[in-house]
């Protein structure tokens, strides 16, 4: 069941490119973009991808036969590439009517002439089931916006989402509604509190601004950057979106332009949310790692092929989780001269993995790498984020910046359970440029609410910024990983995450399915000293038992 929020449980207004017909064509709301960069087009039938103005042969044809999906409209092929428009869009015997699951995924499109999907392309979506609940909401600029020709260009719009009393929702995957690929270079999503100004002003209502980039007091929602099309979370993990508190919200949508066309282009680009109000047992988040652009250490040479900047995540960082966190997917970011990236994972001193290294990242096809099993981080384990750049094609310095020719360096780790504590849920969201403090022209500065919880003091640290100096609590005795099993219900990336006998399913502990190995349960029952015992049989009397079990 496909619901839109917009005639459903939340209300968007403002908001465009809905597409009114797509629950009457088989596969509507996933019809792919043959262009370049893939994507979904939103606007079925029409010649621009967002939709709206000229129809395209497939439009022509639906408008003609009165909006229906009929045999006729499905046995015709209307782009005349030799493929119905049932075989494109998922309907190959003609059979669907609307409300139903379509024979297929639509494999191409109907009014474009273009090839069928490759098959077998893996993605990360490739195993995603959508819920019976599933939402979507689509979020796009209202009208197409104008950038001219100048290289980087911000724009944002603002619209307003009423929200019923209550409600909380986990996004569990989302996509881009892409419109022009020739110039969208990245595309974020906020949520922000109404009737507040976001640092750009209220602007609610206004259509699309010119904008710089700045959202403190929105939390970020959904991304996309040129690549693959498609994010999905892992089956127990969902986004919380927490709409509880207020019944009035504002969307936020921003995007990057970079128009290197030579005239100037149209744009009515979006991302699609998709949700359910049936939350997952684990909520994830993302921890940015690597180095801000405006650190005034960022700062390449040019005639250089391989210059590193490397940033630290400190123990002092990590240890203010409570818990370990699972990292199961990263996301590479630099632009044009980075060439390749590695986040070393630090424990004790000593490294003990990688969280993600490529060697060969192109700019035009930023991928979110996928690590299964997840890679566990533990509470004062240290990261160290380090880009490598090629300047050979550089005349002058390269510094840190939004616009496409300067440089960024980051890794996005998609991670589990949500690391935080009450009073600062999102403790974890952003460790870069710590280690000697972010400084920046004009001194410290908190960075665009990245750091949370931080103020300006906290942001310089004593301590040397050495990996090997970032040494955690549980190093003294030896014993970190024992600190940090979980017990049923508990977050995990392997097994042996939780303690004894439960295994790890989906990222969670939990009981092996009954009777699977009593005898293995009670030797190992037979081994376990006491606080252990207890702890694994539910029984949480010990002090010890409260740390044991997470
Ligand atoms: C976009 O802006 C440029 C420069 O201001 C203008 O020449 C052009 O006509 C505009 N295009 C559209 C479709 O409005
Ligand atoms: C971000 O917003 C703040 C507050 O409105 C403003 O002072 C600052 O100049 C903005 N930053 C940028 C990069 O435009
Ligand atoms: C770049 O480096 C190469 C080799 O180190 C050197 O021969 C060349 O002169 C340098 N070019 C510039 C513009 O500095
Ligand atoms: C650096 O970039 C130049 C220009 O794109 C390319 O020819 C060269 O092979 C690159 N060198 C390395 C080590 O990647």
């Amino acid at each position: 069941m496909k619901l839109i929020l917009a005639t459903a449980a939340l209300l968007v207004s403002g908001v465009v490119a809905l597409p009114q017909y797509a629950a009457k064509i088989p596969n509507g709301y996933g019809v792919p973009n043959p262009g370049p960069q893939g994507g979904i087009w939103a606007g079925v039938g029409h010649v621009r991808t967002a939709g709206g103005g000229e129809r395209n042969s497939f439009g022509l044809d639906f408008a003609a036969n009165g909006f229906e999906w009929t045999k006729e409209l499905c046995e015709l092929d209307s782009d005349g590439d030799g493929r119905s428009n049932g075989e494109e869009l998922g309907d190959p015997n003609c059979e669907w009517s609307e409300g139903q699951e379509p024979a297929g995924p639509a494999l191409s499109h109907p009014g474009i002439v273009d090839e069928p999907k490759e098959a077998g392309a893996s993605s990360q979506c490739d195993n995603y089931v959508a819920p019976d609940d599933e939402m979507t909401m689509d979020i796009s600029f209202t009208v197409p916006v104008n950038i001219t020709k100048k290289r980087t260009h911000y724009q944002c719009e603002q619209m307003l989402l009423d929200v019923p009393a209550k409600t909380v929702l986990h996004k569990i995957k989302h996509g881009v509604l892409l419109d022009n690929h020739n110039i969208l270079h990245h595309m974020f999503v906020y949520i922000c509190p109404a009737g507040t100004d976001s640092s750009d002003g209220n602007k609610v209502g206004e259509g699309p601004y010119k904008c710089s980039g700045n959202e403190s007091g929105c939390r970020r929602i959904g991304g996309w950057a040129v690549g693959p099309h498609e994010s999905c979370n892992p089956p127990n993990v969902g986004h919380e979106m927490d709409f509880s508190e207020l019944d009035q919200f504002v969307v936020k949508i921003e995007a990057h332009y970079d128009n290197n066309m030579g005239t100037s282009q149209l744009d009515q680009s979006g991302l699609r949310l998709y949700m359910t109000p049936t939350l997952r047992p684990l909520t994830g988040s993302q921890l940015w790692a690597g180095m801000m652009p405006n650190d005034i250490d960022f700062l390449i040479p040019p005639n250089e092929t391989n210059y590193p900047l490397s940033n630290i995540c400190p123990t002092v960082m990590t240890e203010r989780m409570d818990r370990p966190v699972y990292v199961y997917g990263f996301n590479p970011h630099m632009h044009l001269y980075g060439h390749s990236l590695v986040t070393e994972h630090y424990r004790c001193g000593q490294k003990i993995g990688e969280i993600g290294r490529i060697s060969d990242y192109e700019f035009d096809n930023q991928q979110t790498y996928t690590l299964d099993p997840p890679v566990k981080i533990l509470p004062g384990d240290a990261l160290v984020t380090t880009c490598q750049f090629n300047t050979t094609m550089a005349d002058s310095d390269i510094k840190g910046g939004r616009s496409t020719n300067r440089e960024m360096c980051f890794n996005f780790l998609d991670y589990y359970p949500i690391a935080g504590t009450e009073k600062i849920p999102t403790l974890m969201s952003a460790c870069i440029s710590v280690e000697t403090g972010f400084r920046r022209k004009g001194g410290m500065t908190p960075i665009r609410g990245a750091f949370g919880d931080l103020d300006q003091k906290s942001l310089v640290f004593d301590f040397e910024s050495k990996p090997e100096a970032s040494v955690g609590s549980c190093c003294e005795s030896n014993n970190c990983e024992e600190l940090y099993v979980s017990g049923a219900d508990g977050a995990c990336g392997v097994d042996t995450d939780c303690i004894n006998d439960l295994v790890c399913v989906g990222g969670i502990c939990e009981f092996p399915p009954h009777g699977a190995s009593t005898q293995a349960l009670e030797s190992s029952a037979r081994k376990m000293n006491v606080g252990l015992f207890l702890c694994w049989a539910g029984i949480a009397a010990a002090m010890s038992c409260a740390t044991l079990l997470y």
